[in-house]
């Protein structure tokens, strides 16, 4: 069987740092999301090929992965222009051959058996089965209704509030018969959680599979910032890259992960739920918690880090504090004593000399 993924969207919620690298591309515990992807599906016996629907930076993705890896075929589907969650389902056509196929979307992180889910497609028989998930918030999602034989009679996409069907929505994984490709229109952008779901769900057509384990969509700060930290707690991670120059005064709170060549100065606090990329200098008196650092970055004497992520290659200077769900681009550069906070997104290579209390883009 194939599997299709989902691998060409913007990314919009997670700029400035989806600028300049595709959303599989950001590191979850200091790997890439789409090896985790690939790991898994190479793990699932009847998968043998990987189809990467590919659009929005292509090329880097193209250039990491290469034509086979975990034992995997790697196919590229390149669009020419944004055929959203349905068309690339549909330009997959003859590479599909008529077979039965799975599709996921590729900002997900999640360890779901597929065996369970290819078996319990098969079972109900239907057009499509789509893996659920319970979560407390479904008006990000598409909510589903489910009747007692497991199949969906409505599928809403991103409901306004108190308007759900359940708590219980797409995570995004799909197991497909070729007869789906007769409700995907043949040219140009298709949604199909708006425009194939809820027909097939109306023909009866449609199934819905409970699936249980972690599961995460790393679309917004937060949820990265989650899926980092879950892949650490998971792994109990503590692990240090190759040449590390720590003091020894350096306190370490579990989960953290290290890349190589990252230097700490004395009396630096780090955890948990960090990770920290390849050739990061940390000055001393430093505190970071529940952070992504990209390689090369630089962190000054007495600065902190709480809930952020900083883009490659920038630079903390002393006394700056970046807090709570704020971004820095890559390049960007904090001056002496500057305070971010609250959501904050620097543009990459930018250079900020205030503090920025509010929630804000800086171009
Ligand atoms: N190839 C290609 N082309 N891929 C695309 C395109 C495109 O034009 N647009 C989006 N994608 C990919 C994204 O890269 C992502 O992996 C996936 O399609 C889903 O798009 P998102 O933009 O992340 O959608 P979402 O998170 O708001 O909602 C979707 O996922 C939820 C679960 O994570 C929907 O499918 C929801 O129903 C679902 O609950
Ligand atoms: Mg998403």
């Amino acid at each position: 069987m194939k599997a299709l993924v989902l691998a060409g969207g913007f990314g919009t919620r997670l700029r400035p740092l989806s600028c300049s690298r595709p959303k599989m591309l950001f590191p979850i515990a200091n790997r890439p999301l789409i090896d985790y992807t690939l790991e898994a599906l190479s793990k699932e016996e009847s998968v043998d090929t990987v189809v990467l629907a590919v659009y929005y930076m292509a090329e880097s993705l193209v250039r990491y992965l290469g034509p086979t890896k975990y034992d995997l075929g790697i196919l590229y589907s390149r669009e020419q222009r944004p055929l959203g969650t349905g068309g690339p389902v549909k330009k997959a056509k003859d590479i599909m051959n008529g077979d039965r196929f799975m599709v996921m979307n590729g900002d997900i992180l999640t360890d779901f058996d597929y065996k369970r889910l290819i078996e319990y497609h098969e079972e109900k028989g239907g057009v499509a089965t789509i893996a659920l998930t319970q979560v407390s918030d479904p008006t990000r999602y598409g909510s589903v209704e489910l009747d007692w034989e497991g199949r969906i009679t409505r599928f809403v996409e991103k409901p306004e509030y108190g308007k759900a069907p359940s708590n219980l929505i797409n995570a995004g994984i799909y197991i497909m018969e070729p007869e789906i490709l007769d409700y995907i229109p043949d040219e140009g952008k298709v949604r199909i959680e708006t425009e194939v779901f809820p027909k097939l769900a109306e023909e009866n057509k449609l199934y819905g599979f409970e699936s249980h384990g972690f599961w995460m969509d790393i679309g917004e700060p937060q949820d990265y910032l989650g899926a980092n930290a879950m892949m650490l707690t998971k792994n109990n991670l503590n692990k240090c890259g190759e040449s590390p120059e720590i003091d020894p005064s350096v306190v370490i709170r579990k989960p953290c992960n290290f890349g190589d060549n990252v230097r700490i100065g004395a009396d630096s606090i780090i955890g948990p739920n960090v990770s920290i990329g390849n050739g990061v200098q940390i000055g001393k008196g430093c505190r970071i918690e529940n952070s992504v650092v990209f390689d090369g970055v630089t962190i000054e004497d007495y600065s902190s880090v709480k809930s952020a992520i900083l883009g490659e290659n920038s630079v903390l200077e002393r006394w700056v504090k970046v807090e709570s769900g704020s971004l820095i681009g890559d390049y960007a550069q904090i001056k002496d004593g500057v305070t971010i906070t609250e959501r904050v997104s620097i543009c990459p290579s930018k250079t900020i000399e205030e503090s920025i209390l509010v929630p804000k883009q800086v171009m």
